[in-house]
């Protein structure tokens, strides 16, 4: 139990009223989209652009959310309609990728954990297959990406985002009793740990291994500043994806590593609470990155739950205050606009920066119903 005191149990049902008044517009405005972004505060729509694209599930885990705190059925309508959409990815089958747990854990393992859906089991299992799939032996890792969006190798690339992906295969391990899957998810969440947590508890990005062999080749900064820079919200992908990881399996090393990253990105959240794309880009210019900010809140907070009442307040004030600051100061609560959270950014180096991404408002609200104990924990 977090116990918030009274204060902060008043900031969360407001925040939660304004949840609710907004998304009851805007999901009506963006009923047949999957959203990835805004332009001019309208949503875009993956279905027309890129259907295998990595965020298309958020949209959907927004609507169970919401279902599931408020039981209107115009939520369930549209998550369905989100799910549908994306068995056109199953089908096509080329241009899918380790990310088919960000697709398929919020749409159809939430819809299966709800209703009981069997064809949303079946499309989770065949996810959690293709996850399975990218496992490479040698390396003790899951390959991330294809070929066919860059012109690297990427053979023996995996990425710390990964992370997020593996509770797809603990899922379907509780799911089936088979432990193959999360034979896997540990694998590879124990050769994260070697390779992509610093001794000081940040984290690479990118960790390129021999796909042959399995030694490690060289890191790269991927979505940060530069090589041996600190992308805040890989560092996210690892303090909540080992915390995820702790919670699955109760193996305390993983529960270690979500707190030295922990440690590590609080003591580097600037005073203004704004988060920074990267802890170690130049100061100017002053890039942020709103989505780190909602992914840590909700990392913390499960750290908060797991950990014994003398120290849980050091993870759940660290939370609050970013909670707090991306509501006071990022959050756009009028109804003529349909994203939550601005100050978004992609990349360092991306056109997007400073820009409203779905999966920002995703973990916003994920976050904030934990606070308020109502969470429909889908990872
Ligand atoms: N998983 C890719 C990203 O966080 O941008």
């Amino acid at each position: 139990m977090l116990n918030l005191q009274n204060d902060d149990r008043i900031w969360v049902d407001d925040v939660i009223a304004k949840l609710t008044a907004k998304m009851g517009v805007v999901c009506e405005r963006s009923r047949n989209k999957i959203p990835y972004t805004t332009r001019n505060g309208t949503h875009d729509n993956q279905i027309e652009k890129d259907i295998n694209w990595w965020t298309n599930g958020f949209w959907g885990g927004m609507m169970w959310l919401m279902y599931h705190e408020t039981g209107a059925q115009k939520y369930k309508e549209i998550a369905n309609y989100t799910e549908d959409a994306l068995d056109a990815c199953l089908h096509q089958f080329y241009g899918l990728h380790h990310d088919v747990g960000f697709m398929w854990l919020p749409t159809s393992v939430a819809n299966y954990k709800v209703t009981g859906n069997p064809e949303s089991r079946k499309r989770a299992m065949h996810a959690a297959n293709l996850l399975a799939g990218r496992f490479n032996l040698a390396g003790g890792f899951i390959r991330a990406w294809n070929d066919d969006t860059t012109s690297e190798d990427t053979r023996g690339w995996a990425i710390v985002d990964c992370m997020m992906n593996l509770p797809l295969l603990y899922w379907a391990s509780e799911e089936t009793k088979d432990p193959r899957y999360a034979q896997i998810a540990m694998k590879h969440a124990d050769t994260a740990l070697d390779a992509f947590i610093r001794p000081d508890g940040s984290v690479n990005h990118i960790v390129e291994f021999d796909p042959f062999h399995g030694d490690v080749v060289r890191t790269y900064g991927g979505q940060g500043y530069e090589d041996g820079s600190s992308w805040t919200r890989g560092q996210t992908w690892a303090l909540y994806g080992f915390m995820i990881s702790y919670t699955h399996t109760g193996k305390p090393e993983y529960l270690q590593a979500a707190k030295r990253v922990a440690h590590y990105f609080m003591a580097n959240i600037p005073d203004n609470g704004i988060i920074p794309i990267d802890f170690r880009q130049p100061k100017e210019p002053a890039y942020e990155d709103s989505t780190a900010a909602a992914i840590a809140a909700c990392g913390l907070i499960e750290i908060a739950q797991a950990v014994g009442e003398y120290e849980k307040d050091v993870y759940l004030n660290a939370a609050l205050k970013l909670l707090k600051t991306v509501d006071a100061s990022r959050c756009d609560w009028t109804t003529g606009s349909d994203h939550l959270l601005m100050g978004g950014s992609a990349a360092y180096h991306h056109q997007d920066i400073h820009v409203s991404i779905i999966y920002g408002d995703y973990y916003f609200m994920e976050a904030v119903f934990k606070l308020k104990g109502n969470d429909l924990f889908l990872w």
